[in-house]
């Protein structure tokens, strides 16, 4: 197993250890432990972010890291950081049933013969989590506070998107960290084959953007 993702796994724990509620965090933690190798091989989308192995993983690391800063950059927000946590590290769990694993140098697809196709991510998502909920004693407008997370993360109804919009301000925290990631990393990696001055384009953008023509820019050298 790449050494790399079993950092990045190791991460996601740690950020897992810092949730208070003993039932969040324990549910959160089975479920990475069930759902390990999954999460190791599966990209993150089919084509506009995070497309190699493990990048779902990577991905759900990054958008944990975004909103734990997001939540640091208001010092007196009113936010549970159980639920920012275990939302930001779960909002994705359920495209492990979405897509086969990445094979390099294949065509890729998705796994026609699961609910993909039918449900989607976000409510695939919520069934895992309130499965594993269920077996514990929880007031129940709480739970669905918890699946809210996975549920709402999408912040729009679309093909790929939300079951309900977000009602509670941690997944509005975990929407913006998302989106954050998922257009940054696509665009850093055509970025940095691009020239000063070029062209580039973003997946399916819907117009090229140019590269800086500073000559005080210096990609070794930003603050
Ligand atoms: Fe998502
Ligand atoms: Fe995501």
């Amino acid at each position: 197993m790449n050494e790399e993702l079993k950092e990045v796994y190791h991460k996601c724990i740690e950020y897992s250890n810092n949730i208070k509620n003993p039932i969040l965090r324990e549910v959160v933690q089975t479920i990475y432990e069930d759902y390990k190798e999954k999460l190791m091989n599966k990209p993150a989308t089919l084509s506009s972010h995070h497309y190699f192995r493990g990048g779902l993983l990577c991905h759900i690391y990054s958008v944990t890291r975004n909103a734990i800063a997001i939540c640091n950059l208001y010092p007196n927000l009113e936010v549970d950081m159980d639920l920012v946590i275990f939302g930001a590290l779960t909002h994705d769990i359920g495209k492990t049933n979405d897509f086969n694993d990445f094979i390099e140098s294949e065509n890729y697809s998705s796994n026609s013969s699961n609910s993909f196709a039918l449900l989607g991510h976000s409510y695939e998502g919520a069934h895992i989590v309130e499965n594993y909920l269920a077996k514990y004693q929880i007031d129940e407008q709480f739970k669905n506070q918890v699946v809210h997370m996975i549920g709402s993360h999408m912040n729009e109804y679309s093909e790929w998107g939300a079951l309900v919009l977000p009602k509670m301000l941690e997944v509005i925290i975990i929407n913006f960290a998302d989106n954050i990631d998922a257009h940054i990393e696509p665009a850093q990696k055509i970025i940095c084959d691009a020239k000063a001055g070029e062209l580039y384009q973003i997946g399916n953008a819907p117009r090229p953007y140019y590269k800086s023509l500073n000559p005080s820019y210096n990609k070794n050298n930003q603050n």
